[in-house]
């Protein structure tokens, strides 16, 4: 079993595991040199050899404990008919969706558009060490509707007009949505991934009296799924400030992602019987390596004594010098 699942099966009280989300990509010059070969972004997320071979990068590099396959949230929707384009410092954008294609998928077809996902995963774990992890991912219901029906505004604001106009439209997509997030996990387990992160990006623009129906009640179902399936699961809703213990008392998830808004000692202390993760401004890793150290040492300090999972608060910066991501690593294996 691998040391992260451990972690979060209550087999291990205290152990340092590490990995970052967004480690695999954008900061990583050899991730680069492969993507400029290769325009198409979905087309390099179902190239089976070389998703795995991206996903091994970081590994290989930094001997990092777990692996996340590489591939995007938003290989969901594009699996469900929706076409998705990636477009350089602008961000993804979807073409306008369509209910009649929407309601035209079915289990089959869709894992059938995802097979090279699946592939890749098992090609990856029998490449990995049995002491690391390979997590694989889902975007949650609301994190895929705001891409799918387009409703954020450029700020990191929700376009509210827009929003409550369609919120029949979302309640209704949200059940269905979620069934086939649940297949997408089970396949990728299936496969030979061994923890989930459910990634809630954008659960920060929800209106606090919608919370429950679009953030808390999804990643509920998706926890059940998950415990019912036995498949350890990490949730991450990000941005939503206090509301971080209203979640975890409702979802319990076996491990809960600390956003970089999320005050480490207010963590600690509020949110209890989940083993918690990450919180460090990714920003951090843009600084010297004195004041990384700093910061790190602050969330080593906070949660010495419960089980903790070292990573950030959001994903790496693409901007991030892995010769930093190296001496935090290093840091955080030396630190007694
Ligand atoms: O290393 C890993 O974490 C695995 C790979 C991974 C990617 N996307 C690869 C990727 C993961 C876990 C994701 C998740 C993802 N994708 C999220 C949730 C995490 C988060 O950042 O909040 C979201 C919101 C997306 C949607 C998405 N995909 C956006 C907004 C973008 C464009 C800008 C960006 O963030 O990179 C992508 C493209 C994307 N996904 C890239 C990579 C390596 C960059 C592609 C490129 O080179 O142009």
């Amino acid at each position: 079993m691998s040391n992260l699942k451990k972690i979060l099966v209550g087999k291990k009280k205290i152990c340092k595991s590490i990995w970052f989300m967004r480690q695999a990509g954008r900061h990583l010059p050899e991730f680069r040199k492969i993507r400029s070969k290769n325009k198409d972004f979905i087309e390099l997320c179902l190239n089976v050899n070389l998703s795995s071979e991206i996903t091994i990068q970081p590994i290989k590099k930094y001997n990092l404990d777990s692996a996340i396959i590489f591939s995007d949230i938003l290989m969901v929707p594009f699996a469900l008919g929706q076409k998705v384009k990636f477009t350089k410092n602008k961000g993804p954008a979807l073409d306008k969706f369509n209910e009649n294609i929407f309601n035209k998928n079915n289990k089959k077809t869709f894992s059938k558009k995802l097979k090279p996902i699946y592939m890749a995963i098992t090609k990856t774990r029998r490449a990995l060490p049995k002491n690391k992890s390979l997590i694989c991912f889902v975007g949650a219901p609301w994190t895929l509707l705001v891409y799918m029906l387009n409703l954020k505004e450029k700020k990191n604001k929700i376009k509210i007009t827009q929003f409550k106009k369609n919120k029949k439209k979302i309640y209704n997509l949200l059940n269905s949505l979620t069934k086939y997030i649940c297949l997408h996990i089970k396949n990728q387990i299936k496969a030979g991934a061994d923890v989930v992160q459910v990634f809630d990006s954008w659960a920060g623009l929800i209106p606090s009296n919608d919370l429950n129906t679009l953030c808390i009640n999804p990643n509920l179902k998706i926890v059940q799924f998950c415990k019912k399936n036995k498949i350890p699961i990490i949730c991450f809703p990000k941005g939503i400030k206090k509301n971080y213990s209203k979640f975890n008392e409702k979802v319990k998830p076996d491990g809960l992602s600390l956003d970089y808004d999320i005050d480490p000692f207010w963590a600690k202390k509020n949110l209890k019987n989940v083993v918690l993760q990450g919180g460090m401004h990714p920003k951090v890793l843009l600084k010297t390596k004195d004041k990384i150290y700093k910061e790190a040492k602050k969330y080593l300090d906070i949660f010495k004594d419960v089980p903790y999972i070292f990573n950030l608060g959001h994903g790496v910066l693409p901007q991030t010098n892995p010769v930093k991501l190296r001496q935090l690593i290093k840091f955080v294996r030396e630190y007694k």
